[in-house]
């Protein structure tokens, strides 16, 4: 097949969380599996140019629509992780992706339906005809009302649009003004069964149109990010206000567990430790968790002292105060703690700020709090236990890194995180797969109890400790099963839309 991802972040270089390493981890392994991949990003300036290859501006331009007027993009093409990704880069005054960084501008609406509409207009113009669009996140969500309602008629007519929604808690919403700018018609649309506003009806706001709604109403596929985010989203609860609109588009809804990509998320050849290392060779743990002391100036007077790591976004979703907690309560039970995250949140970032100016120089703990990829890489490597307290969490990534560089997950069951961590005594579960330590009520009692239990397995059972990280480290959490129900979804949808056009 031929199958085009329209995306905001892509790994290595331009990731902001999870959705980066998901674009590239299933575009490569799709690629592997023998199917034409391309990737459609915008051209940011902030971007890790380094790891872009043989990167080149075509020579035609294309133009595309916007507020009532045409402008040009001039389009890149170069290859990451092997991958050909398209960059567009439009001559619009207000410099869309001209803002040293990804997300967060006050005109971020305007920044990606523009985005989405001149990928679309870039295929159309070049004369691409992909089998499968596949759009990630509220930034794109646009494509699929665009698709249906422009292009389509304009003879883009070929794809199936697959949506994946990677987390319904940023899903975004537009004014009738918005989703004029680009191009679409807010009184076509506002209607119950397209995207009139399903989440909230008061008369004093002004009628808005969820994106996310938009997507799950026009795509022909629809997945989020694991099994039970897929059903919690479903839920009254957990859907922020799209339970209705999931529920009546059911049949083309699935949830899928992503995986990780296995090279670049490997011990055994990851050039950002200082000592590489596999499940038949645990000696470079050690060494990278001696390392990592040295360099952030903890105490090693002890090696047999757990070190529990957390890398994240220090947003609510993340369970701030549970990790906050866990900082603390790691340090009353003999352990060292090392967090690596940064927050969009001003008085999280703040108050993160105070806790690390308390422990600047203490022996057991450090917080380093920007985004650091070398250093994210060292941690996993170097920590023997990895918290993850989410309040929700649509799949979670970093309890499968931590697992495959043998640093054990203590996660609450939430999300994806129940589908991939499962407790060491939890009965009801095949001894083989049980895998760390869970808990379920997002309190202090929780995660002190998961906390607890995993510092006592780890000093007083050392010899099962051992096996219980080896096993982790050999769990397959590749993208090869999770790519091959994507590929089936993508099949059966365009085997399904012959069907109907013969
Ligand atoms: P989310 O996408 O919600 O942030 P995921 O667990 O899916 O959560 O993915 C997070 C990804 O971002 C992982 O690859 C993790 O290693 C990385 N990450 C998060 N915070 C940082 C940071 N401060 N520095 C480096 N990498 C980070
Ligand atoms: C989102 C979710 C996270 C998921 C990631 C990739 O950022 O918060 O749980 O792993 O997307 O799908």
């Amino acid at each position: 097949l031929y199958i085009v991802h329209i995306a905001a972040e892509m790994a290595p270089v331009a990731k902001v969380g999870g959705l980066g390493d998901v674009v590239t981890g299933l575009g490569k392994t799709l690629q592997k599996k023998g199917h034409l991949v391309e990737i459609i990003l915008p051209k940011y300036d902030c971007m890790q140019y380094d790891g872009i290859h043989d990167l080149r501006a075509l020579d035609v331009t294309v133009e595309s629509y916007f507020d009532g007027k045409l402008f040009q993009n001039k389009i890149w093409v170069g290859t990451v992780e092997g991958l050909p990704v398209y960059f567009i880069e439009p001559h619009h005054p207000n410099k869309f992706f001209w803002r040293g960084q990804y997300y967060g501008e006050h005109d971020d609406f305007k920044r990606f339906s523009f985005f989405s509409r001149a990928a679309l207009e870039f295929l159309l113009q070049a004369g691409k005809k992909p089998d499968i669009i596949h759009c990630h996140d509220w930034q794109t969500a646009f494509v699929a009302p665009l698709y249906w309602d422009l292009y389509a008629p304009k003879g883009l007519n070929s794809a199936r649009i697959c949506f994946t929604c990677h987390n319904f808690e940023y899903q975004g919403t537009a004014s009738a003004s918005e989703l004029a700018s680009c191009g679409l018609d807010a009184q076509e649309l506002n209607r119950p069964d397209r995207m009139q506003d399903n989440t909230a009806h008061d008369s004093v706001n002004p009628v808005k149109f969820p994106y996310f709604q938009g997507a799950i109403v026009f795509s022909n596929i629809v997945t989020t990010v694991s099994p039970t985010y897929a059903q919690e989203v479903r839920t009254a609860e957990g859907g922020k206000g799209l339970h209705s609109t999931l529920n009546s588009h059911s049949r083309k809804f699935m949830g899928i567990l992503n995986g990780i990509d296995t090279d670049a998320w490997n011990p055994a050849t990851d050039n950002f430790l200082e000592v590489q290392y596999s499940a038949n060779d645990m000696q470079g743990k050690a060494e990278n968790k001696a390392a990592m002391r040295r360099n952030l100036g903890l105490s090693s007077a002890d090696d047999q002292r757990p070190l529990v790591g957390c890398i994240t976004r220090l947003v609510p979703q993340k369970g701030v105060h549970l990790i906050k907690h866990a900082i603390y309560r790691t340090l009353e039970m003999g352990g060292q703690f090392v967090l690596l995250g940064s927050s969009p949140v001003p008085h999280i970032q703040r108050e993160f700020e105070g806790i690390a100016n308390q422990f600047q120089n203490h022996e057991h703990i450090r917080l380093i709090l920007k985004y650091d990829e070398s250093l994210s890489h060292a941690i996993y490597a170097a920590s023997d236990m990895f918290i993850i307290p989410s309040i929700f969490e649509p799949c979670g990534l970093t309890q499968m890194i931590a697992m495959r560089y043998g640093s054990v997950p203590i996660a609450r069951k939430t999300g994806g995180l129940n589908d991939s961590v499962f407790d060491v005594n939890e009965e009801t579960i095949p001894h083989q797969i049980r895998n760390g330590f869970t808990f379920t009520t997002p309190d202090e009692q929780g995660i002190n109890g998961a906390l607890e239990r995993a510092f006592n397995f780890y000093k007083n059972n050392k010899e099962s400790w051992k096996q219980l990280v080896q096993k982790n480290m050999n769990i397959d959490f590749s993208w090869d099963s999770s790519a091959s129900r994507y590929e089936e979804l993508y099949a059966k949808s365009i085997s399904r839309a012959r069907v109907q056009a013969s």
